[in-house]
């Protein structure tokens, strides 16, 4: 059996494999955010980005690494391909961590030895050997992945493990990279592992996988049953393609299905002993936070953090639920922070109270940031009469996503429209903080009007490919989200916005995604997977 920490690891990858979705991606700010939420949400382990791609990306998971990566908060992990310029980059940008770790992978399955990285499986186990020890050489937690697993040959791939575990590795990935293989098959491939692999009691066995033919959560919790005790998943299971395996999904099954897998670790069925360190009342919040920030919309009927996961249409439904939850319920929505919605604050509610609330939902806002916050909470205060903790949430995602040097400001948005009109808008924006210029256009509607004005100021080619808006809470005075996404030489760029004028959100949410695009300068980051391997690299320097 391997090392067993006595229930499963969550390791949480949305900044990196997450990140990895088309138009998904993070600002410096979005991402320090989003691993605070989830030190909030108490996952392990934070893979907080791959630091080679780039500066911006190295700073990052610096920033996350210095903010976040307390002594009792979670360890702070960066990827690296098995090249020394990946683990020495690595290395640097997740030292300020008081728990600090090193993921470094190299492909194992044939199809990627052959077309991807053009070496022998001699060369994989060379390389495997050295890169492990030299990543070891700089920190003392190093976790390997066998990229392509699930279609690699078993027998070379616990040559692999062991390599890797002699070199130092005391956490073993087995990542079903292309979200090929069935549970039944998933289950076997970690028994194996724990039957073949003669080093392994000295690693945690890990897992990651990805949803292209919906099996991934399923997958995970076969491996479970085999021994698998870390998770890499991410929130709303986003991620490459079909995404990853989302970590609500796995946190909850593990928590409602505890007696069923109690077992699994050596305890009785019914054991009360949480599976997980997950606070599961924080799920809720970090779904919205991350949808919010990434753009990437969750569908209504996903499980746990759908709009409908726990609503109850149908007459039947309804009366059963009424007479007795349990006859149609199985998750209280409590339990993942979902009924949690006080009416907080009000129009003569002050700075300190608003502050204060903030804090207790885990914003620390200071200084000019609390500022912009407390004003565009005044503003809402005067349109709407409560003001609940969802639209404070609505409030600060919004502030984090306003970036002060960001290249266009929106200053003014005003529109004409109605029956028997052409629709008109004028807007105008502060460009490079100091040129105010405005522009009017006639649109199809209000907010193709807007969209017009704005391209024509801000000259950056681009298509609008999705537009959405829905409200944040119930009632006529609710605010509007509104996220949008525009391609521009083939990339996506997102946008959100809220405000309780949809007009201006929308004019808002535009304009975020063009400071997106003008910042990410069009270009792809470095993919760590698809990206070649650099030659030289694989040997130490
Ligand atoms: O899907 C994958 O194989 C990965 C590895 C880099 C762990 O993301
Ligand atoms: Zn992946």
């Amino acid at each position: 059996m391997a090392k067993d920490p006595g229930r499963v690891l969550i390791f949480d990858t949305t900044l990196r494999d997450g990140e990895q979705s088309p138009g998904a991606s993070l600002n410096l700010d979005e991402k320090l955010a989003i691993a605070q939420q989830l030190a909030r949400l108490q996952v392990d382990v934070i893979e907080a980005g791959f630091p080679f791609a780039s500066s911006g990306d190295f700073e990052a998971v610096q920033r996350i690494a210095a903010q976040v990566g307390t002594a009792d908060g979670p360890v702070i992990c960066g990827l690296a391909r098995a090249a020394a310029g990946d683990i020495k980059a690595c290395a640097e940008a997740v030292a300020p961590a008081a728990r600090h770790r090193i993921h470094t992978f190299i492909a194992t399955s044939d199809i990627h030895l052959e077309h991807k990285l053009r070496k022998s499986r001699a060369d994989v186990l060379a390389i495997t050997g050295e890169m492990v020890a030299y990543a070891r050489s700089l920190v003392d937690d190093v976790e390997f992945s066998c990229e392509d697993a699930g279609r690699s040959d078993p027998d070379f791939m616990h040559q692999v493990i062991e390599v890797a575990i002699q070199a130092g590795a005391s956490t073993i990935n087995i990542p079903d990279t292309v979200g090929y293989a069935t549970p039944a098959e998933f289950g076997a491939l970690i028994a194996g592992i724990n039957a073949h692999v003669p080093s392994i009691d000295r690693a945690v066995i890990s897992v990651h996988g990805h949803n292209d033919l919906g099996l991934a959560v399923a997958n995970f919790l076969e491996a479970v049953k085999n021994g698998a005790r870390q998770l890499e998943c991410t929130i709303n299971g986003i991620g490459e393609r079909a995404g990853n395996a989302s970590l609500e999904e796995l946190v909850m099954a593990l928590h409602v299905r505890r007696s069923y897998f109690n077992p699994f670790f050596g305890r009785p069925a019914e054991s009360r002993e949480p599976l997980t360190g997950v606070r599961t009342e924080e799920i809720t919040k970090t779904s919205r936070l991350v949808s919010n920030l990434t753009g990437m919309l969750v569908q209504p009927n996903k499980a746990i953090v759908g709009a409908n996961a726990f609503a109850h249409e149908s007459g039947i439904h309804q009366d059963g639920v009424l007479k007795n939850r349990l006859t149609y319920e199985i998750v209280d929505a409590r339990t993942v922070g979902l009924a949690d919605n006080r009416i907080s604050l009000g129009k003569l509610s002050g700075r300190s109270a608003f502050r204060a609330r903030l804090q207790e939902l885990g914003y620390a806002l200071e200084g000019e940031d609390l500022n912009d916050a407390f004003l565009r909470f005044k503003e809402l205060a005067d349109r709407k009469r409560e003001i609940s903790d969802r639209d404070l949430e609505a409030i600060v995602s919004e502030q984090v996503q306003q970036q002060g040097d960001a290249r266009f400001q929106l200053r003014s948005v005003q529109v004409s429209c109605g029956t028997g009109m052409r629709p008109t808008a004028t807007v105008t924006l502060d460009i490079d903080n100091g040129e105010e210029r405005s522009e009017a256009a006639i649109g199809t509607g209000p907010v193709d009007a807007v969209c017009q004005a704005l391209n024509r100021l801000a000259q950056v080619p681009n298509e609008l490919v999705e537009f959405s808006v829905k409200s944040v809470t119930e009632g006529i005075d609710a605010m509007g989200e509104v996220t949008i996404r525009l391609r521009s030489d083939g990339v996506l760029y997102s946008g959100h916005a809220a405000d309780t004028d949809i007009v201006v959100a929308a004019a808002q949410a535009f304009v975020n995604a063009l400071n997106r695009l003008v910042a990410g300068g069009g270009r792809l980051p470095l993919h760590p997977q698809k990206a070649p391997l650099p030659l030289a690299e694989t040997q130490t320097v």
